[in-house]
């Protein structure tokens, strides 16, 4: 029984990964809030050390110095990638804090939620500095090359659709303007700034927060079409020979882009194939331990061993891309309609 509920959690986790993140996080933030808010400074430098093991090695090779990749490291490793992806951590955390607004503040949790929204606002800008640093440097040159010198970028690249390196392209730019509109929200979360700037030039400001969501969800969405429009190799139906320059290789000119963003990718699939080779592989271990042989089921056998079914279950990159794009219009569609909800409310009152 246990073995089938961990098996779902993680079949739930590799099909709809930011709606599980989101769950957890919203759990742990709930959870936690209390010692979140009484030790925020802690939280913050526990999170601005990814980023730090980031840029250090950053800063290092722009002055000609070799130091060690961190990424490397086995778990650091993860969680440094993740802040470079948002995926577990940056991204959830901005829906969360954008969700606040949205909902009731009598509600408990989100009470508790409200208590610590500058904290996790401030956690939330080391992900969100450590992915944009990355990206700036190896997407956003290419990015911008297909608006300024669109025949240089064609005829460097073999994209399928110039309509997705488009919508792309234009999904890395606007994030540019999101990285300036979000410096500024960021730097005056914290008390101090806040202070000295006064509460009604502070909350003026934080009004441009409507703006970052609207433009956070053109940039998830449009990079999620443009990967679409312009599937990566291995999300393809057939082998791709001709197409070995998809959108991974169109930004940055000839390729440092989203290449860099594919052997991250090829990494992470090859790990997440390891511990599908692992979990079944003791399972097979366990199995003969108990003296099973393994039988082949006939087809149509409903009596298959239970916890295996989900673990067998593969979802392909391309469905796996549809669920997460569907899940950006249901988060981003959900949050408009209660905001507007909530704002039609405060108005006949
Ligand atoms: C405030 C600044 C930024 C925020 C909040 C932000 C947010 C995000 C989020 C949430 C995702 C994941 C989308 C998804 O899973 O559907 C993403 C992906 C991406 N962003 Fe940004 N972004 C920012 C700045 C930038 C900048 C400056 C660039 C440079 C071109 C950029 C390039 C990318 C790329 C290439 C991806 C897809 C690959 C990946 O997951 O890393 N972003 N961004």
């Amino acid at each position: 029984m246990i073995k089938l509920l961990i098996d779902f959690i993680q079949f739930l986790y590799a099909s709809a990964p930011l709606f599980m993140s989101l769950a957890v996080l919203t759990l742990l933030a709930a959870l936690l809030s209390k010692s979140i808010k009484r030790h925020a400074t802690v939280c913050y430098i526990v999170s601005a050390i990814p980023f730090a093991l980031v840029t250090v090695p950053f800063i290092g090779r722009l002055f000609g110095t070799e130091i060690f990749n961190f990424s490397r490291i086995p778990f650091l490793g993860g969680i440094i990638r993740d802040y470079i992806h948002m995926g577990t951590l940056g991204f959830p955390l901005l829906i969360i804090i954008m969700y606040m607004g949205a909902l009731n503040p009598k509600n408990s949790i989100v009470k508790k939620l409200l208590g610590i929204r500058k904290e996790l606002s401030i956690i939330s800008g080391f992900p969100i500095l450590t992915h944009s640093l990355i990206r700036v440097t190896n997407n956003f040159p290419g990015a911008l090359k297909f608006f300024t010198d669109n025949g240089e970028y064609m005829a460097n690249t073999k994209v399928t659709s110039v309509l997705g390196a488009g919508i792309t392209s234009f999904s890395f730019v606007l994030g540019i303007l999101m990285l300036a509109l979000f410096i500024p929200l960021w730097i005056t979360s914290f008390d101090f700034v806040h202070k000295r700037m006064g509460n009604i030039k502070w909350k003026k400001l934080q009004r441009w927060s409507y703006v970052l969501y609207a433009m956070l969800f053109i940039h998830a969405a449009g990079i999620q079409a443009g990967f679409m429009l312009n599937p990566r190799e291995r999300e393809q139906s057939k082998p791709a020979v001709e197409v070995s320059a998809t959108i991974s290789e169109t930004h940055n000119g000839r390729n440092r882009g989203n290449s860099e963003l594919q052997k991250q990718d090829d990494r992470d699939k090859r790990k997440d194939r390891n511990t599908v080779q692992a979990v079944v592989d003791s399972v097979k271990q366990r199995d003969s331990k108990a003296g099973r042989t393994e039988v082949t089921q006939p087809a149509g056998n409903s009596r298959h061993q239970p916890g295996r079914g989900f673990a067998e279950i593969k979802v392909d990159a391309p469905t796996k891309r549809c669920i997460h794009t569907v899940s950006l219009f249901l988060i981003f569609g959900s949050y408009l309609y209660l905001k507007l909800r909530k704002a039609r409310r405060k108005k006949q009152q």
